[in-house]
Protein backbone atom coordinates (compact mmCIF):
# COMPACT_ATOMS: atom_id res chain seq x y z
CA UNK A 1 0.00 0.00 0.00
CA UNK A 2 1.34 3.59 -0.94
CA UNK A 3 1.69 6.15 1.85
CA UNK A 4 -1.36 7.76 0.50
CA UNK A 5 -3.95 4.55 0.13
CA UNK A 6 -2.53 4.38 3.58
CA UNK A 7 -3.75 7.84 4.79
CA UNK A 8 -7.10 7.15 3.08
CA UNK A 9 -7.80 4.22 4.91
CA UNK A 10 -7.04 5.73 7.94
CA UNK A 11 -9.27 8.68 7.42
CA UNK A 12 -12.04 6.40 6.31
CA UNK A 13 -11.58 4.21 9.26
CA UNK A 14 -11.65 7.17 12.00
CA UNK A 15 -15.52 8.26 10.13
CA UNK A 16 -17.00 4.68 10.51
CA UNK A 17 -15.22 4.47 14.31
CA UNK A 18 -16.82 7.50 14.49
CA UNK A 19 -20.36 6.90 12.81
CA UNK A 20 -22.91 6.16 15.75
CA UNK A 21 -26.69 5.58 14.56
CA UNK A 22 -26.45 7.93 11.59
CA UNK A 23 -24.61 10.70 13.06
CA UNK A 24 -20.65 11.31 13.46
CA UNK A 25 -19.43 12.19 16.79
CA UNK A 26 -16.36 14.23 16.43
CA UNK A 27 -14.40 12.09 18.66
CA UNK A 28 -15.52 9.49 21.26
CA UNK A 29 -15.35 10.69 24.94
CA UNK A 30 -14.32 14.32 24.50
CA UNK A 31 -17.29 14.92 22.38
CA UNK A 32 -19.73 12.06 22.29
CA UNK A 33 -22.74 14.18 20.59
CA UNK A 34 -23.04 15.63 16.91
CA UNK A 35 -21.89 18.90 16.72
CA UNK A 36 -23.00 21.76 14.01
CA UNK A 37 -20.15 22.95 11.84
CA UNK A 38 -18.50 19.31 13.17
CA UNK A 39 -21.30 17.66 11.24
CA UNK A 40 -21.01 19.86 7.93
CA UNK A 41 -17.71 19.45 7.21
CA UNK A 42 -17.68 15.55 7.90
CA UNK A 43 -20.18 15.26 5.33
CA UNK A 44 -17.60 16.39 3.12
CA UNK A 45 -15.18 13.54 4.51
CA UNK A 46 -18.75 10.76 4.09
CA UNK A 47 -19.14 11.84 0.53
CA UNK A 48 -15.39 10.37 -0.32
CA UNK A 49 -16.94 6.76 1.52
CA UNK A 50 -20.56 6.84 1.10
CA UNK A 51 -23.00 9.48 -0.83
CA UNK A 52 -26.45 8.25 1.25
CA UNK A 53 -24.63 7.94 4.56
CA UNK A 54 -23.09 12.08 3.88
CA UNK A 55 -26.29 12.98 3.50
CA UNK A 56 -27.62 11.24 6.42
CA UNK A 57 -25.03 13.47 8.33
CA UNK A 58 -27.06 16.55 7.69
CA UNK A 59 -30.50 14.70 7.70
CA UNK A 60 -29.82 13.94 11.35
CA UNK A 61 -28.00 17.27 11.90
CA UNK A 62 -31.32 18.78 10.83
CA UNK A 63 -33.65 16.76 13.24
CA UNK A 64 -32.87 18.82 15.45
CA UNK A 65 -33.67 22.38 14.21
CA UNK A 66 -35.95 23.65 16.10
CA UNK A 67 -39.31 25.27 14.94
CA UNK A 68 -38.26 28.27 15.27
CA UNK A 69 -35.29 27.60 12.46
CA UNK A 70 -32.35 27.35 14.48
CA UNK A 71 -30.20 24.76 14.23
CA UNK A 72 -27.98 23.88 17.40
CA UNK A 73 -24.95 23.74 18.27
CA UNK A 74 -25.08 20.48 19.35
CA UNK A 75 -27.75 17.89 18.74
CA UNK A 76 -28.15 15.40 22.21
CA UNK A 77 -29.46 12.59 19.85
CA UNK A 78 -29.02 9.61 22.95
CA UNK A 79 -27.54 10.02 26.05
CA UNK A 80 -23.70 9.95 27.11
CA UNK A 81 -22.10 10.77 30.46
CA UNK A 82 -18.62 11.89 29.54
CA UNK A 83 -19.73 15.05 28.88
CA UNK A 84 -20.17 18.54 29.90
CA UNK A 85 -22.85 20.43 29.92
CA UNK A 86 -25.35 17.76 28.63
CA UNK A 87 -28.87 18.05 27.63
CA UNK A 88 -29.89 19.02 31.43
CA UNK A 89 -28.22 21.85 32.18
CA UNK A 90 -29.07 23.21 28.78
CA UNK A 91 -32.78 22.78 30.15
CA UNK A 92 -33.96 22.75 25.97
CA UNK A 93 -37.42 20.10 26.39
CA UNK A 94 -37.43 19.70 22.42
CA UNK A 95 -38.00 15.72 21.85
CA UNK A 96 -34.15 15.31 20.47
CA UNK A 97 -32.72 17.47 23.48
CA UNK A 98 -30.04 20.16 21.82
CA UNK A 99 -28.29 23.05 22.77
CA UNK A 100 -29.71 26.81 23.19
CA UNK A 101 -27.36 28.43 20.41
CA UNK A 102 -25.73 27.79 16.85
CA UNK A 103 -22.46 27.40 15.51
CA UNK A 104 -20.73 28.97 12.24
CA UNK A 105 -23.31 28.17 9.37
CA UNK A 106 -20.91 26.39 7.06
CA UNK A 107 -23.42 23.73 6.34
CA UNK A 108 -25.48 25.46 3.33
CA UNK A 109 -21.86 25.83 1.42
CA UNK A 110 -21.45 22.45 2.68
CA UNK A 111 -24.87 20.86 0.86
CA UNK A 112 -23.75 23.12 -2.22
CA UNK A 113 -20.58 21.37 -2.57
CA UNK A 114 -22.44 18.26 -1.95
CA UNK A 115 -24.53 18.59 -5.05
CA UNK A 116 -21.76 19.79 -7.08
CA UNK A 117 -19.54 16.47 -6.01
CA UNK A 118 -22.52 14.10 -6.08
CA UNK A 119 -21.95 10.82 -8.27
CA UNK A 120 -25.66 10.34 -7.49
CA UNK A 121 -26.89 13.29 -8.82
CA UNK A 122 -30.48 11.81 -8.78
CA UNK A 123 -29.56 11.44 -5.16
CA UNK A 124 -28.57 14.61 -4.17
CA UNK A 125 -31.24 16.30 -6.63
CA UNK A 126 -33.70 14.56 -4.26
CA UNK A 127 -31.78 15.56 -1.12
CA UNK A 128 -31.79 19.04 -1.66
CA UNK A 129 -35.47 19.21 -2.73
CA UNK A 130 -36.49 18.03 0.52
CA UNK A 131 -33.55 20.23 2.60
CA UNK A 132 -34.27 23.50 1.11
CA UNK A 133 -36.83 24.44 3.10
CA UNK A 134 -35.50 23.68 6.44
CA UNK A 135 -31.97 25.29 5.02
CA UNK A 136 -34.32 28.63 4.15
CA UNK A 137 -35.46 29.05 7.91
CA UNK A 138 -31.93 28.26 9.14
CA UNK A 139 -30.57 31.26 7.37
CA UNK A 140 -33.61 33.56 7.81
CA UNK A 141 -33.56 32.61 11.83
CA UNK A 142 -30.03 33.97 11.68
CA UNK A 143 -31.30 36.86 10.34
CA UNK A 144 -34.42 37.79 11.88
CA UNK A 145 -33.21 36.67 15.70
CA UNK A 146 -29.54 37.82 15.45
CA UNK A 147 -30.34 40.92 13.49
CA UNK A 148 -33.54 42.07 14.59
CA UNK A 149 -32.74 45.97 13.78
CA UNK A 150 -31.58 44.81 10.36
CA UNK A 151 -28.03 46.55 10.39
CA UNK A 152 -26.75 43.77 8.25
CA UNK A 153 -24.00 42.60 11.11
CA UNK A 154 -25.61 39.33 12.95
CA UNK A 155 -24.50 38.96 16.75
CA UNK A 156 -23.59 35.99 18.54
CA UNK A 157 -24.52 35.10 22.55
CA UNK A 158 -21.66 32.36 23.18
CA UNK A 159 -18.01 32.13 22.49
CA UNK A 160 -18.96 28.79 21.88
CA UNK A 161 -21.47 29.77 18.98
CA UNK A 162 -18.35 31.24 17.38
CA UNK A 163 -16.87 27.66 17.14
CA UNK A 164 -13.72 29.40 18.43
CA UNK A 165 -14.52 29.13 21.98
CA UNK A 166 -11.65 30.79 24.08
CA UNK A 167 -9.92 33.03 21.11
CA UNK A 168 -8.47 35.95 23.06
CA UNK A 169 -10.95 37.89 20.52
CA UNK A 170 -13.51 38.23 23.06
CA UNK A 171 -11.28 37.65 26.35
CA UNK A 172 -12.72 41.24 27.57
CA UNK A 173 -16.39 40.72 27.07
CA UNK A 174 -16.34 37.61 28.57
CA UNK A 175 -14.77 39.06 31.31
CA UNK A 176 -17.76 41.34 31.46
CA UNK A 177 -20.29 38.40 32.04
CA UNK A 178 -20.51 37.06 35.30
CA UNK A 179 -18.92 33.90 36.16
CA UNK A 180 -21.02 31.09 38.00
CA UNK A 181 -20.34 30.64 41.74
CA UNK A 182 -21.79 26.92 42.25
CA UNK A 183 -18.87 24.56 41.61
CA UNK A 184 -19.83 22.14 38.74
CA UNK A 185 -17.08 19.04 37.28
CA UNK A 186 -15.81 20.00 34.02
CA UNK A 187 -15.19 16.57 31.75
CA UNK A 188 -13.31 17.82 28.93
CA UNK A 189 -10.02 17.61 31.27
CA UNK A 190 -10.66 13.87 31.66
CA UNK A 191 -9.48 13.57 28.15
CA UNK A 192 -7.23 16.43 27.07
CA UNK A 193 -4.66 18.15 29.14
CA UNK A 194 -5.37 21.55 30.63
CA UNK A 195 -2.56 23.61 29.20
CA UNK A 196 -4.86 22.62 25.41
CA UNK A 197 -7.94 23.63 26.79
CA UNK A 198 -9.62 26.83 27.92
CA UNK A 199 -9.23 28.33 31.67
CA UNK A 200 -11.65 27.48 34.53
CA UNK A 201 -12.37 31.29 34.69
CA UNK A 202 -13.47 31.36 31.15
CA UNK A 203 -15.38 27.82 31.78
CA UNK A 204 -17.61 29.60 34.61
CA UNK A 205 -18.45 32.30 32.23
CA UNK A 206 -19.67 29.87 29.56
CA UNK A 207 -21.82 28.17 31.85
CA UNK A 208 -23.53 31.16 33.37
CA UNK A 209 -24.26 31.95 30.11
CA UNK A 210 -26.09 28.82 29.60
CA UNK A 211 -27.88 29.34 32.75
CA UNK A 212 -29.17 32.65 31.26
CA UNK A 213 -30.49 30.96 28.45
CA UNK A 214 -32.22 28.76 30.12
CA UNK A 215 -33.81 31.45 32.46
CA UNK A 216 -34.87 33.98 29.98
CA UNK A 217 -37.01 30.88 28.69
CA UNK A 218 -34.90 30.90 25.41
CA UNK A 219 -37.13 33.92 24.44
CA UNK A 220 -35.11 35.64 21.58
CA UNK A 221 -36.73 38.82 22.42
CA UNK A 222 -35.16 38.63 26.11
CA UNK A 223 -32.39 37.64 25.24
CA UNK A 224 -31.45 40.12 22.91
CA UNK A 225 -32.40 42.74 25.19
CA UNK A 226 -30.59 41.13 28.12
CA UNK A 227 -27.46 38.65 27.21
CA UNK A 228 -24.33 40.13 29.02
CA UNK A 229 -22.41 38.75 25.27
CA UNK A 230 -23.06 39.93 22.35
CA UNK A 231 -20.19 40.04 19.77
CA UNK A 232 -19.87 40.85 15.72
CA UNK A 233 -17.67 37.56 15.22
CA UNK A 234 -15.90 38.46 12.05
CA UNK A 235 -15.92 34.89 11.58
CA UNK A 236 -19.78 33.85 12.13
CA UNK A 237 -20.38 36.86 9.69
CA UNK A 238 -18.45 36.13 7.25
CA UNK A 239 -19.33 32.31 6.69
CA UNK A 240 -23.54 33.17 6.97
CA UNK A 241 -22.73 35.79 4.40
CA UNK A 242 -21.32 33.33 2.07
CA UNK A 243 -23.24 30.61 2.81
CA UNK A 244 -26.09 33.17 1.91
CA UNK A 245 -24.69 33.71 -1.29
CA UNK A 246 -24.64 30.04 -2.12
CA UNK A 247 -28.25 29.74 -0.61
CA UNK A 248 -29.33 32.16 -3.45
CA UNK A 249 -28.00 29.99 -5.98
CA UNK A 250 -29.73 27.08 -4.81
CA UNK A 251 -32.99 28.90 -4.61
CA UNK A 252 -32.39 30.37 -8.18
CA UNK A 253 -31.04 27.10 -9.42
CA UNK A 254 -34.43 24.97 -7.51
CA UNK A 255 -36.94 27.61 -8.66
CA UNK A 256 -38.00 29.51 -5.36
CA UNK A 257 -40.01 32.15 -4.75
CA UNK A 258 -38.44 35.22 -6.34
CA UNK A 259 -39.54 37.68 -3.00
CA UNK A 260 -37.28 35.28 -1.11
CA UNK A 261 -34.55 35.08 -3.49
CA UNK A 262 -34.90 39.24 -3.37
CA UNK A 263 -35.30 39.28 0.78
CA UNK A 264 -31.80 36.94 1.00
CA UNK A 265 -30.16 39.38 -1.48
CA UNK A 266 -31.47 42.37 0.38
CA UNK A 267 -29.52 40.85 3.52
CA UNK A 268 -26.44 40.27 1.64
CA UNK A 269 -26.39 43.89 0.62
CA UNK A 270 -26.70 45.01 4.08
CA UNK A 271 -24.06 42.74 5.41
CA UNK A 272 -21.90 44.34 2.54
CA UNK A 273 -22.13 47.60 3.88
CA UNK A 274 -22.03 47.46 7.60
CA UNK A 275 -18.89 45.01 7.28
CA UNK A 276 -17.08 48.20 6.90
CA UNK A 277 -17.50 49.73 10.06
CA UNK A 278 -15.57 46.86 11.37
CA UNK A 279 -12.38 47.60 9.44
CA UNK A 280 -9.17 48.86 11.32
CA UNK A 281 -7.32 50.84 8.91
CA UNK A 282 -4.83 50.71 12.18
CA UNK A 283 -4.74 46.87 12.20
CA UNK A 284 -5.02 46.47 8.12
CA UNK A 285 -7.66 44.00 9.37
CA UNK A 286 -11.36 43.71 9.99
CA UNK A 287 -11.49 43.57 13.95
CA UNK A 288 -14.80 41.91 15.95
CA UNK A 289 -16.23 43.96 18.02
CA UNK A 290 -18.27 43.97 21.27
CA UNK A 291 -22.25 44.35 20.01
CA UNK A 292 -22.98 46.13 23.57
CA UNK A 293 -20.08 48.77 24.13
CA UNK A 294 -19.08 48.93 20.44
CA UNK A 295 -15.54 48.20 21.48
CA UNK A 296 -13.15 46.46 18.92
CA UNK A 297 -10.60 44.31 19.95
CA UNK A 298 -7.68 44.35 17.96
CA UNK A 299 -6.68 40.33 18.38
CA UNK A 300 -6.08 39.15 14.64
CA UNK A 301 -7.59 35.89 14.35
CA UNK A 302 -8.05 33.12 11.85
CA UNK A 303 -11.71 34.87 12.20
CA UNK A 304 -11.24 37.98 11.55
CA UNK A 305 -9.54 37.04 8.55
CA UNK A 306 -12.39 34.56 7.30
CA UNK A 307 -13.45 37.75 5.82
CA UNK A 308 -11.58 36.47 2.47
CA UNK A 309 -13.27 33.25 2.53
CA UNK A 310 -16.50 35.68 2.31
CA UNK A 311 -15.19 37.63 -0.91
CA UNK A 312 -15.68 41.09 1.92
CA UNK A 313 -12.58 42.64 0.71
CA UNK A 314 -12.75 45.44 -1.38
CA UNK A 315 -9.43 45.95 -3.39
CA UNK A 316 -7.86 48.11 -1.53
CA UNK A 317 -8.55 46.26 1.57
CA UNK A 318 -7.09 43.66 -0.09
CA UNK A 319 -3.82 45.07 -1.09
CA UNK A 320 -3.18 45.76 2.71
CA UNK A 321 -4.42 42.33 3.93
CA UNK A 322 -2.04 40.45 1.33
CA UNK A 323 1.15 41.18 3.25
CA UNK A 324 -0.67 40.50 6.71
CA UNK A 325 -1.74 37.14 4.97
CA UNK A 326 1.40 36.54 4.23
CA UNK A 327 3.51 37.15 7.48
CA UNK A 328 0.67 35.22 9.33
CA UNK A 329 1.60 32.28 7.20
CA UNK A 330 5.42 33.18 7.75
CA UNK A 331 5.13 32.83 11.82
CA UNK A 332 4.05 29.33 12.19
CA UNK A 333 4.59 26.44 9.18
CA UNK A 334 1.76 24.45 9.67
CA UNK A 335 -1.19 27.04 8.34
CA UNK A 336 -2.62 29.88 9.41
CA UNK A 337 -2.60 29.84 13.30
CA UNK A 338 -6.04 30.81 14.97
CA UNK A 339 -4.62 33.73 16.39
CA UNK A 340 -1.57 35.74 14.74
CA UNK A 341 1.68 34.93 16.57
CA UNK A 342 2.66 38.62 16.82
CA UNK A 343 -0.24 39.26 18.98
CA UNK A 344 0.54 39.29 22.77
CA UNK A 345 -2.08 36.59 23.19
CA UNK A 346 -0.94 33.84 21.48
CA UNK A 347 -0.29 30.72 22.44
CA UNK A 348 0.60 27.93 19.97
CA UNK A 349 -0.72 24.83 21.83
CA UNK A 350 -3.88 26.65 23.73
CA UNK A 351 -7.59 25.68 21.51
CA UNK A 352 -8.22 28.61 19.57
CA UNK A 353 -5.74 30.66 21.22
CA UNK A 354 -2.99 29.50 18.45
CA UNK A 355 -2.99 26.20 17.09
CA UNK A 356 -3.97 25.00 13.36
CA UNK A 357 -7.42 23.75 12.20
CA UNK A 358 -7.37 22.08 8.86
CA UNK A 359 -10.70 23.05 8.02
CA UNK A 360 -10.00 26.94 8.75
CA UNK A 361 -6.78 26.52 6.24
CA UNK A 362 -9.08 24.86 3.70
CA UNK A 363 -11.60 27.81 4.10
CA UNK A 364 -8.72 30.32 3.78
CA UNK A 365 -7.24 28.59 1.38
CA UNK A 366 -10.58 28.69 -1.08
CA UNK A 367 -10.57 32.41 -0.06
CA UNK A 368 -7.02 32.86 -0.90
CA UNK A 369 -8.34 31.37 -3.82
CA UNK A 370 -10.72 33.67 -4.93
CA UNK A 371 -8.54 36.72 -4.70
CA UNK A 372 -5.92 35.28 -6.72
CA UNK A 373 -3.45 34.38 -3.76
CA UNK A 374 -2.47 31.31 -5.48
CA UNK A 375 0.86 30.62 -3.67
CA UNK A 376 -0.74 31.65 -0.46
CA UNK A 377 -3.57 28.70 -1.20
CA UNK A 378 -1.46 26.56 -2.00
CA UNK A 379 0.63 26.89 1.28
CA UNK A 380 -2.34 26.07 3.07
CA UNK A 381 -2.74 22.84 1.11
CA UNK A 382 0.57 21.79 1.23
CA UNK A 383 0.92 22.54 5.72
CA UNK A 384 -2.16 20.95 5.97
CA UNK A 385 -0.98 17.72 3.81
CA UNK A 386 2.45 17.89 6.00
CA UNK A 387 0.23 17.47 9.35
CA UNK A 388 -1.86 14.66 8.62
CA UNK A 389 1.19 13.03 7.13
CA UNK A 390 3.96 13.58 9.73
CA UNK A 391 1.23 13.69 12.76
CA UNK A 392 -1.81 12.28 12.10
CA UNK A 393 -5.46 13.37 12.40
CA UNK A 394 -5.76 15.47 15.56
CA UNK A 395 -8.50 18.10 16.49
CA UNK A 396 -5.69 20.56 16.08
CA UNK A 397 -1.80 21.42 16.14
CA UNK A 398 0.55 23.32 17.87
CA UNK A 399 1.21 26.47 15.37
CA UNK A 400 4.69 26.68 16.11
CA UNK A 401 6.03 22.54 16.49
CA UNK A 402 3.05 21.00 14.76
CA UNK A 403 2.39 18.38 17.73
CA UNK A 404 -1.08 16.83 17.33
CA UNK A 405 -3.77 18.82 20.25
CA UNK A 406 -6.90 17.91 21.89
CA UNK A 407 -8.76 14.50 20.82
CA UNK A 408 -7.35 12.39 18.21
CA UNK A 409 -9.13 10.39 15.74
CA UNK A 410 -10.98 13.44 14.87
CA UNK A 411 -13.93 13.86 12.44
CA UNK A 412 -13.42 16.86 10.53
CA UNK A 413 -9.60 16.96 9.97
CA UNK A 414 -9.97 13.24 8.53
CA UNK A 415 -12.93 14.50 6.13
CA UNK A 416 -10.99 17.95 5.39
CA UNK A 417 -7.82 15.73 4.19
CA UNK A 418 -10.31 13.31 2.30
CA UNK A 419 -11.93 16.44 0.04
CA UNK A 420 -9.30 18.27 0.03
CA UNK A 421 -5.97 16.51 -0.80
CA UNK A 422 -5.86 12.73 -0.30
C1 LIG B 1 -16.67 22.32 24.13
O1 LIG B 1 -17.41 21.77 24.94
O2 LIG B 1 -15.48 22.52 24.31
C2 LIG B 1 -17.20 22.68 22.83
O3 LIG B 1 -16.28 23.36 22.04
C3 LIG B 1 -18.49 23.40 22.90
O4 LIG B 1 -18.97 23.40 21.59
Amino acid sequence: MTDKIALIESAKNILLKNNVDGYTVPTHGLYPFQWNWDAAITALGWMKVDESRAWLEIEMLLKGQWDNGMVPHIIFHKPVDSYFPGPDVWGVKNTIPTTAISQPPVLVSVVKLMVEQANDKALAQAKLAEMLPSLIAYHKWWYNDRDPENTGLVVSYHPWESGMDNSPAWDESLDAVPPVTYKYKRKDLDHVDSDERPHAEQYDRYIYLVDFFKQSNFDSEVIYRDCPYKMYDVGIISILHKATKELVTLCEQSGSESEQITWFNQKLSATEAAIKTLWSAEHNSFLNQDAITKKSFPVLTTGTMLVVYAELVSNDQLALIKPLFNDWLKETEYGMSSTYAKCAEFEPQRYWRGPVWLHINWLLALGAEHYGLTEESEQLKQASERLITEVGYFEYFNSKTGAGCGGDEFSWTAAIALHWFL
